[in-house]
Order: C-alpha cells, then sequence, then structure tokens
C-alpha cells in the first residue's frame, strides 16, 4: 500500500510555511487531547480506537450475511441519511464500475445497492415500489438514533412492501437493522420483529461511522474487499498519531493549511477531483466537514465540484468570482482500465496532436492546467495524493479526513462531534404536520405562514 499524500505548495502565495508552521503545537496539543479524551465532545471518540476493536468474528459475520445477501437479493436497499448512508456510498462509488447500475448481476456480481430515506419525495419512493415489484431485494435500515424521519418513513413503506411481496416470515430474513444497541423505535421495532442487528457504537456519531457496520456491511454486499478498507484506515492512523512529528502527518498539515488560509479570508473550501468515481466522497466530505465546523458562526464552508464537467460551470467563477476561495483536489494517479485515443487520417477534430496518449495522460494535464491557472487566478491549491483508486487507499483517505477534521474543528474552538443546528429544521417541519407534543409550536409557526 502506497501512503497518501498532500502538497501545500500551491498555498504558498497566500500562506506562508511559517504560518503553517505557526499551527504546530496547538495542533500537537488537541492531537493529544483528541488521544486523551480531554477535549469537547469527547464522549464521541469511538472512530479513534474502532479499528483495533474490529474482530475477525465481526468481519466474518458481515461478511457471512453480505454472502447471504448476495445470493438471494438483485437489489440491496440501504435505508439511511446523512452518516448513515453517505460513507457507504462514498466508499460503494469510488470502487464500482461507473455504469453498475445497468450491468446485471452476474455482471456486477454483487447486487445493485440503492438508497432509500434519504429525502421525502414521493416519487423517488413510488418509483422505488414499482421497480422493486419486480426485482428480488433485501434491506439495511440504518439509524443511529432510531427516530430520524426520512429514513422511517422509507422504512415504513418498504417495509409493507417487502412483506406483502415475500410473507412477513420470509421478509424478516431479508431486512438487517443497524442502529443503537439498546435506544430508539428502529431497535425497539427491530426486536419486536426479530430482525437481524448490528450495533452502532455509542460513541461513534453518524458521520464517523462509515468503518462499522454501517458502511462495512453495504460496502461487503456491494462485493468489496472491507479488511482491506480497515488495512488502510489503520495505516493512516499510524501516519497520524502523537507519535508522528507533526511535517509528516498529513491530517495535521492539511488541518493547518485551510486553517491558515481561513485567516487570510479564504473562507470557502472547494473539494475537486477529476474522477467521476469520487462524487460521492466529496459529498460524504461536505456532511463531514460542514456539520462538524459549521457552528457558533465559525467554519469553512465545504462545497465540491467534479472535474473537468464543472470547469464548463463553476470554474468560471473559481478562475474569476469573489477571492474568498481556495480548493482541495483529490488526485488519482492510476486508471483501473487503459483506453487511448485513436488516431484519425481525416482529424476533421484537430485530436492527433495527441493520438495515442491515454485519456488518463490527457486528464492528468488537465488536472495540472487547473491547478496552475487556479493559482493564478488567486485560487489557493491543496493537493491530495493518492495512487490508485482500490480499499487500502480509500481506507486511508477516510482515516485522514476523518482525523484532519477534529484537529480543525479543534483548532476552530468548536465542538467536532455535534450537530445541534440540525434540529431546527425538524422541530419546524413536526410543528407544522401537528406532531403530538408540538401543539404551541404548530400555533406560533402557521401564523407565520
Ligand atoms: O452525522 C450525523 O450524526 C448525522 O448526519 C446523522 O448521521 C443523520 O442525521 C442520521 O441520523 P440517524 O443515524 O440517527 O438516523
Amino acid at each position: 500500500m502506497n501512503p497518501l499524500t498532500i502538497n501545500i505548495d500551491r498555498i504558498s502565495k497566500t500562506v506562508s510555511k511559517a504560518e503553517i508552521d505557526a499551527f504546530e503545537p496547538e495542533i500537537k496539543k488537541h492531537i493529544e487531547s483528541l488521544y486523551h479524551k480531554t477535549g469537547k465532545g469527547n464522549d464521541f471518540l469511538g472512530w479513534l480506537t474502532l479499528l483495533s476493536e474490529i474482530d475477525n468474528a465481526l468481519i466474518k459475520r458481515i461478511e457471512n450475511d453480505a454472502n447471504r445477501i448476495k445470493k438471494n437479493a438483485e437489489i440491496f436497499i440501504v435505508i439511511g441519511i446523512g452518516g448513515s448512508y453517505l460513507g457507504a456510498r462514498a466508499v460503494i462509488d469510488a470502487l464500482s464500475n461507473n455504469f453498475s447500475s445497468i450491468l446485471s448481476v452476474s455482471e456486477r456480481k454483487a447486487p445493485l445497492i440503492i438508497y432509500a430515506g434519504n429525502n421525502i419525495s414521493e416519487d423517488y419512493l413510488a418509483d422505488l415500489l414499482e421497480l422493486l415489484d419486480k426485482k428480488e431485494y433485501a434491506i439495511a435500515v440504518v439509524s443511529k438514533s432510531g427516530t430520524t424521519t426520512e429514513p422511517a418513513i422509507a422504512f415504513r413503506i418498504l417495509k409493507q412492501h417487502i412483506e406483502k411481496k415475500y410473507g412477513k416470515v420470509a421478509a424478516k430474513d431479508r431486512i438487517i437493522a443497524i442502529t443503537d444497541k439498546s435506544k430508539g423505535a428502529l431497535k425497539k421495532l427491530a426486536d419486536k420483529e426479530g430482525y437481524s442487528t448490528y450495533t452502532i457504537p455509542d460513541n461513534v456519531g453518524g458521520r464517523y461511522s462509515v468503518l462499522t457496520p454501517v458502511g462495512l456491511l453495504p460496502i461487503a454486499v456491494a462485493g468489496f474487499d472491507i479488511s482491506k478498507l480497515i488495512e488502510g484506515a489503520k495505516a493512516m492512523k499510524n501516519q497520524t498519531s502523537t507519535a508522528i512529528p507533526f511535517k509528516e502527518n498529513p491530517a495535521a498539515i492539511y488541518a493547518a493549511a485551510r486553517n491558515a488560509l481561513l485567516k487570510k479570508g479564504k473562507s470557502i473550501e472547494v473539494l475537486a477531483s477529476f474522477t467521476p468515481n469520487l462524487h460521492f466522497i466529496i459529498e460524504w466530505w461536505k456532511q463531514l466537514y460542514g456539520e462538524s465546523e459549521g457552528k457558533e458562526g465559525k467554519g469553512i464552508f465545504p462545497a465540491g465540484v467534479d472535474y473537468t464537467s464543472d470547469l464548463h460551470s463553476m470554474g468560471q467563477y473559481l478562475q474569476e468570482g469573489k477571492r474568498n476561495l481556495f480548493e482541495t483536489v483529490i488526485s488519482v494517479g492510476k486508471s483501473k482500465k487503459e483506453l487511448r485515443i485513436p488516431f484519425d487520417t481525416e482529424n476533421a477534430d484537430g485530436l492527433n496532436f495527441i493520438a495515442q496518449k491515454k485519456i488518463s495522460e490527457v486528464n492528468k494535464m488537465a488536472e495540472l492546467g487547473t491547478m496552475i491557472a487556479h493559482v493564478d487566478g488567486d485560487l489557493p491549491n491543496i493537493l491530495i495524493y493518492m495512487d490508485a483508486l482500490n480499499e487500502e487507499n480509500i481506507g486511508q483517505l477516510i482515516y485522514f479526513f476523518e482525523m484532519a477534521c477534529a484537529i480543525s474543528g479543534y483548532l476552530l474552538g468548536v465542538n467536532p462531534f455535534d450537530q445541534p443546528g440540525v434540529e431546527a429544521y425538524k422541530n419546524n417541519m413536526f410543528a407544522l404536520l401537528g406532531k403530538p407534543g408540538f401543539e404551541k409550536e404548530t400555533e406560533i409557526i402557521r401564523k407565520r405562514l
């Protein structure tokens, strides 16, 4: 496994080396406080220790369940929202064939993973039911709290569908619940119905849960090697521990760079990649950083773009718009497959100058050209490099972002492990829907309409 690396040379026009190095003592203190559980949110630091707690028995159990699901399902529905689905989707999309959704099960060698409970769209759920009428499927319902509205609605609908399709007894064997060990409506329901369940550790928050059964089960069902994913994360854990000097710790460097840039007024970070497979890694990162840092009027706003596609839309703004942004590019060294640009005798498109080049070489030049153009346009650039898209590297990337996020949150002085702000919309929605217990709020909010 080659180590993931970070390069901050292209922020030097905005932030000096000395300004980065100035973060060293504070970051050292924050890493120690993470390990010694003395910082804010220290009851949610289970992600730091869970890698050594994942034993062979858990891996075996997940793989056995995954194999059982693979045998009797063409589709595996993952019901969850936020941290209860984004991590799984990020890893699965990063490693999958770009067209896996239209490949047959035998071509894919695994069920198609479909997500539900991450929106309240009537058409989405109705379309899904129409599809499931014709397909063999199984469900993982994922909710740490066990009370989140979006997945609860989706599960209520899909539970009725699966029970009607297979009968209550057979349906039970097609449903797996991943939730708290004792609390919440989902846990109660799972116990009552006798579903197979996995526990989300108390001390792991949703957005830090991808390396628990929340992510590991769907990733295994999709056909990927969860042991290698964990190996990669462990390697990054070693590379970001208290024993590693500041300059050799990629998470420390990333946290220092983004906070130094924030001090210079760069309050929006745009995470970009030139690989469509990484779209949901960017979505997962947005949740991780948005929920962890955006509070108390603080934080770096996490935005995401897919290049080169977005160079033809957001590219204009990034190059010449308001200069309150910086960019972080996740760069992938090798592609999995090889495809060259063919020679064309007519050369009507004028592309013969790149004939016989691999598409990845052209993409790499687009990447370099973009980064240089952006730096010239005062858009500082951080580069995160991995040599290929595989389980180990994605495991490294996940742990790298998690660790850097925790350090960054502490640098900002916030608790990176809570999300009090997400309650506001829920309370209004409950009041508007007339939920029992919300009578007063209902009266007040209806007057505002
Ligand atoms: O990171 C978080 O804690 C949140 O994004 C949750 O994952 C999300 O709100 C879903 O919560 P739950 O798993 O309790 O349904």
